[in-house]
C-alpha cells in the first residue's frame, strides 16, 4: 500500500503543471464558459488556447511527437480545464479516449500516421462504440465491417459521439464476425473525409452544451485494410481496455467541475449577508462546505490512485478506473447540487455559474458507462 501511495502523490512537476493549466483556464477558457453553454457552441477559444500551450493531448507518447505526459498529468489537465468549463475539458479527455485504441493496440504505422497530427493539434480524435440500440450492452452493436480485397467496407450508425463533426479521426468498433459477439468485433480508424462518413444533428442536451454530440453515419465507407487497429476480432477487448484508462479521465472531469462549484460557493457565502452577517458564519452552511470538501478530496485521492494504476501493465486498473469514475461522478453531482443550494435562488439562475456546473456534472454519471455499469465492472473485478 505504501508503494501505491508514493506512486500517486503528485510531484513538483505535477504541481507546476496544475498552476500552468489553472492560469490558462482562468484567463482563456473561463471567460467564455457561460456563452459556450448558453449558445451551445463549440469552445473554439479553448481549443486554440490548449493547442497553443500544447495541452490538448498531453498523453501522446514522445515517440509519436507528443508530450508523453503520464496519466496523472493528463488527469490534472482535464481537472483544471473542467474547473473552468466542463465542455472544454472534453477536448483533452476525448482526444485520449479516441486515440487510446491506437496507442494500446495499433501498428507502428498507424501510431505514426495518426498520433503525430493529434499531438500537433492538426486533428482531434473521437471514439465510436455506442449505437442507438447498443449502449450499456456495447457488444450488441450492429455496425458491420466486411472485407473486400485490401479494403474493409463499413456500414452502420454510431450514436452519442462526443466531438463528432469537429474531430478529424474516429476509432470505430464494428462487427466483422456476427457469430462471435464480442470476439467478432474489430476496431478501425475512420477519417472525417472518408467517402460515406456523415453526421447527425447536434443533440440538445441538459449540459456540456459546448461539446457537440452527434450521430456518425457510415454509408459504404471503404477504408484500406491497414486501418484496422490490432488483429481482427480484438476490437471489443481494445475498447474495454481503453475505457479502463479513460474512465479515470471522466473522474478527473467530475472532480474538476465539483471543485469549480465548491470554489464559487466558498466565495459567495463570505459575501452574502443574511440576518446581519455573512452566511458563512452559520454552522449549517459551514457543515455543508465541510462535507463538500471532504467528499471531493476522497474522490480526488481515488482518482489519482486510479491514474497511478493506469501506468502499470498488469495492475487492477479495471476496478480502480470504474470505482474512480463512479465515485467521483456521484460526488460531483452532490457537490454541485449543494453549491446551487448554498447560492439559493441566485444559484438557480444563469447569472451564476453553479447551475451550469450542476447540469454539466450529471453526464459524468452517465457516459463512458453508466454508474450502474461501473458497478457490474467493479463486481466482476473486485481487488
Ligand atoms: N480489459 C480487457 N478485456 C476485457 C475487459 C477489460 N476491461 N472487459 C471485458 N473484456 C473482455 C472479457 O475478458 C471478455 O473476453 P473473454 O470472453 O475472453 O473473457 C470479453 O471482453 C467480453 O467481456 P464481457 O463478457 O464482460 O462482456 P459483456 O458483454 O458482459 O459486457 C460490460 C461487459 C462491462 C457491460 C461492457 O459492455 C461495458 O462496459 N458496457 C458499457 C459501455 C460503455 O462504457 N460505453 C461508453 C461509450 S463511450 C462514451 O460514453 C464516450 C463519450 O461520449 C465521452
Amino acid at each position: 500500500m505504501g508503494k501505491d501511495f508514493d506512486l500517486y502523490r503528485p510531484s513538483e512537476e505535477h504541481d507546476m503543471l496544475r498552476e500552468t493549466v489553472r492560469s490558462l483556464a482562468e484567463a482563456k477558457i473561463a471567460p467564455f464558459a457561460a456563452a459556450v453553454d448558453e449558445e451551445g457552441r463549440f469552445p473554439q477559444e479553448a481549443l486554440d488556447a490548449l493547442v497553443a500551450a500544447d495541452l490538448h493531448a498531453v498523453h501522446v507518447p514522445e515517440t509519436y511527437g507528443g508530450a508523453g505526459a503520464d496519466a496523472l498529468a493528463t488527469v490534472i489537465v482535464i481537472e483544471e480545464v473542467a474547473r473552468a468549463c466542463c465542455s472544454s475539458s472534453l477536448i483533452p479527455a476525448v482526444n485520449k479516449l479516441g486515440s487510446m485504441p491506437v496507442i494500446l493496440s495499433g501498428s507502428e504505422e498507424l501510431k505514426h500516421k495518426y498520433l503525430g497530427p493529434l499531438a500537433k493539434g492538426d486533428g482531434m480524435f473521437s471514439y465510436c462504440l455506442s449505437e442507438p440500440d447498443a449502449g450499456s450492452d456495447a457488444a450488441g452493436m450492429k455496425t458491420r465491417a466486411v472485407r473486400d480485397g485490401d479494403y474493409w467496407v463499413l456500414n452502420g450508425v454510431k450514436r452519442w459521439i462526443t466531438n463528432a463533426g469537429v474531430s478529424e479521426y474516429y476509432t470505430v468498433m464494428a462487427v466483422t464476425d456476427p457469430e462471435k459477439r464480442s470476439k467478432g468485433i474489430s476496431a478501425f480508424v475512420v477519417e472525417k473525409g472518408d467517402e460515406g462518413v456523415s453526421f447527425g444533428a447536434p443533440e440538445k442536451k441538459l449540459g456540456i452544451k459546448g461539446s457537440p454530440t452527434r450521430e456518425v453515419y457510415l454509408d459504404n465507407v471503404r477504408i484500406p485494410a491497414d486501418r484496422m487497429i490490432g488483429a481482427e476480432g480484438t476490437g471489443f477487448q481494445t475498447a474495454m481496455k481503453t475505457l479502463d484508462h479513460t474512465r479515470v479521465t471522466i473522474a478527473a472531469q467530475a472532480i474538476g467541475v465539483a471543485q469549480g462549484a465548491l470554489d464559487y460557493a466558498k466565495g459567495y457565502v463570505k459575501e452574502r449577508k443574511q440576518f446581519g452577517k455573512p452566511i458563512a458564519d452559520f454552522q449549517g452552511v459551514q457543515f455543508m462546505l465541510a462535507d463538500m470538501a471532504m467528499k471531493l478530496e476522497a474522490a480526488r485521492q481515488l482518482t489519482y490512485a486510479a491514474a497511478a494504476k493506469s501506468e502499470r501493465v498488469d495492475g487492477d486498473l479495471t476496478f480502480f478506473g470504474a470505482a474512480a469514475k463512479c465515485y467521483a461522478s456521484d460526488v460531483a453531482m452532490e457537490v454541485t447540487t449543494d453549491a446551487v443550494q448554498l447560492l439559493g435562488g441566485y444559484g438557480y439562475t444563469r447569472d451564476y455559474p453553479v447551475e451550469r456546473m450542476m447540469r454539466d456534472a450529471k453526464i459524468t454519471q452517465i457516459y463512458e458507462g453508466t454508474n450502474q455499469v461501473q458497478r457490474i465492472v467493479m463486481a466482476r473485478n473486485l481487488p
